[in-house]
């Protein structure tokens, strides 16, 4: 995290020789980054195109309002991402699913069906390099062109086998719970880790992002209660005006 600019810095006007994809990319998160703080682009037309990494991380205005120490919370934020004990099984993180670049990579049980058969053998299965592209044209640049192979099936995300949760334990890391009879993601009648329908993309950068995931359904705006931002009316932050 860095700290805001003291000054504004000057704004070369971009000479445009093309347009790079990097531009195009950079002027997004620009345009984001000055919609967010309410910077509106000068009458001339320069964009601030800088390097991101001069970029402020947006916060909230009243950020001062909800954390005491801004600091420690971000010690806090990066100590957590790390966190095992944040899965009720002990052993998952933030990181567990966003471990390379921020993305997924795992390659043994990450299959959701949805509904179908597993199209890489069943459950907890081993994916191949020749399961890729899942869906295969015998011309890749011509849509119109054979349908060599498809699937219903997505490559995911792993996460916690089918337990139901019963009460956290003082002092463990794991949460105690009764395993659930699942009859998707089980080998030889015992539960395997259920994979999510959606592979978890990079949070590298994601703090930039007006919306995320892969369906832009989650908001940039913090509401406290879901992932709707202040689509929800009446969501509200817990505030604690004299914490101990
Ligand atoms: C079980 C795997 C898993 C774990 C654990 C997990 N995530 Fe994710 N994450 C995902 C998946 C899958 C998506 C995409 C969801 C979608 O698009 O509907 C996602 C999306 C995101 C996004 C949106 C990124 C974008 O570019 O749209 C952020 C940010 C994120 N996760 C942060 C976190 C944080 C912080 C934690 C820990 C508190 C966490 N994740 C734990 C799987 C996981």
């Amino acid at each position: 995290m860095q700290d805001r600019p003291k000054t504004n810095r000057n704004r070369r006007r971009p000479t445009w020789k093309g347009a790079t994809l990097s531009l195009v990319l950079l002027a997004a998160v620009a345009f984001a980054f000055s919609a967010l703080t309410g910077l509106a682009w000068s009458a001339g037309g320069s964009r601030p195109l800088d390097p991101l990494s001069t970029a402020p991380v947006p916060e909230p205005s009243n950020l001062a309002d909800f954390v005491v120490d801004r600091s420690a919370a971000v010690a806090l934020g990066k100590a957590f991402f790390w966190e095992m004990q944040a899965g009720s099984d002990g052993i998952t993180a933030c990181a567990t699913c966003h471990y390379n670049a921020g993305a997924d990579t795992r390659t043994k049980n990450q299959v959701n069906p949805k509904g179908a058969p597993f199209f890489n053998g069943g459950a907890n299965g081993q994916l191949a390099m020749a399961d890729f592209p899942t869906h295969r044209l015998a011309d890749p640049d011509n849509a119109a062109s054979q349908l060599l192979a498809d699937t219903k099936n997505v490559v995911g995300s792993q996460s916690i086998a089918s337990t139901k949760f019963d009460h956290v334990v003082p002092g463990s890391a794991v949460e105690a719970g009764v395993p659930v009879a699942d009859k998707v993601f089980s080998v030889g009648g015992n539960n395997v880790r259920q994979v999510t329908p959606r592979n978890a993309p990079t949070v590298i950068n994601a703090a930039f992002n007006f919306r995320e995931q892969w369906d832009g359904k989650a908001q940039n705006v913090f509401n406290g209660v879901n992932v709707w931002g202040d689509r929800t009316p009446g969501a509200k932050v817990l505030e604690a005006p004299s914490p101990d």
